[in-house]
């Protein structure tokens, strides 16, 4: 069965794309720019950062647009007043509730969350800050974990799982208190379960996870060929 292709507007512009394409891919493929942290290609999309929120018309509630698949008719606004404030404040709660000294971290200038909060023209935060003790991991030979730089985005975890296949990351409680565990919140060090393939350090959008004994002008993340490889095992089952 084919898959039907639909109409939609974005922006006050008419484009198409499949059924089974979502509002950011859709919008992407037209040139079309929406703000993204907890969504990579070749993972799948878990809609958790809100930062890809887009307006449709007939709703008063915002809708992520990394789950949300494109309708027959859908009026979308990637840009407003609106979605500028709101994304805004998701960097801003980002950055108040872990440690982020941006001038110390080790991926200064190659961080995702960094570059966003420079496009957004964010220069202060309105929030005050939590700055939780937070531990660091370097009990790993090649990577160090420091979880004062995370924001929870579990890329990692779905590149470890869905792409390595070792599922080593998980996530331990809720809320603010979750943490990126290692096997059953062991030191990476001592993990059983991974090969040091780097795939995680590679697509962590911060300094949460990095290499050891690069300098700050070598710490470029460099995120691997995930559709390449996802679409590689995909022929080998
Ligand atoms: S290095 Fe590879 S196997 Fe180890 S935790 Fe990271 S993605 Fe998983
Ligand atoms: S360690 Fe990096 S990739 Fe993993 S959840 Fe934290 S910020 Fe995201
Ligand atoms: S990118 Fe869509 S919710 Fe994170």
């Amino acid at each position: 069965m084919t898959t039907p292709i639909l109409t939609l507007t974005i922006d006050g512009k008419e484009v198409s794309g499949l059924a089974t394409e979502t509002i950011l891919q859709v919008a992407r493929e037209n040139g079309f720019s929406i703000p993204t942290l907890c969504w990579l290609e070749g993972l799948t999309s878990v809609g958790s950062c809100r930062l890809c929120m887009v307006e449709l018309r007939g709703s008063t509630a915002l809708h992520p647009a990394c789950i949300t698949l494109i309708q027959e008719g859908m009026t979308v606004t990637t840009s407003s007043e609106r979605l500028l404030r709101y994304r805004r404040a998701i960097i801003e709660l980002l950055f108040s509730e872990r440690n982020h000294a941006c001038a110390v971290c080790v991926v200064n200038g190659h961080c995702e969350l960094q570059s966003l909060a420079q496009q957004l023209g964010l220069d202060h935060i309105s929030f005050p800050g939590l700055y939780p003790a937070l531990p660091v991991d370097a009990s790993h030979s090649r990577f160090v974990m420091d979880h004062n730089r995370c924001i929870l985005c579990t890329r990692c975890v779905r590149v470890c799982s869905e792409i390595e296949g070792a599922h080593t990351w998980d996530v331990k409680d809720r809320g603010i208190r979750s943490r990126i565990v290692a096997d059953l919140d062991t030191p990476w060090g001592d993990s059983t379960t991974c090969t040091g393939c780097g795939k995680c350090v590679h697509v962590c959008p911060t300094g949460a996870l990095f290499e050891k004994g690069k300098s700050v002008a070598e710490m470029f993340k460099k995120p691997p060929a995930l559709p390449y490889l996802k679409a590689t095992r995909a022929q080998e089952v």
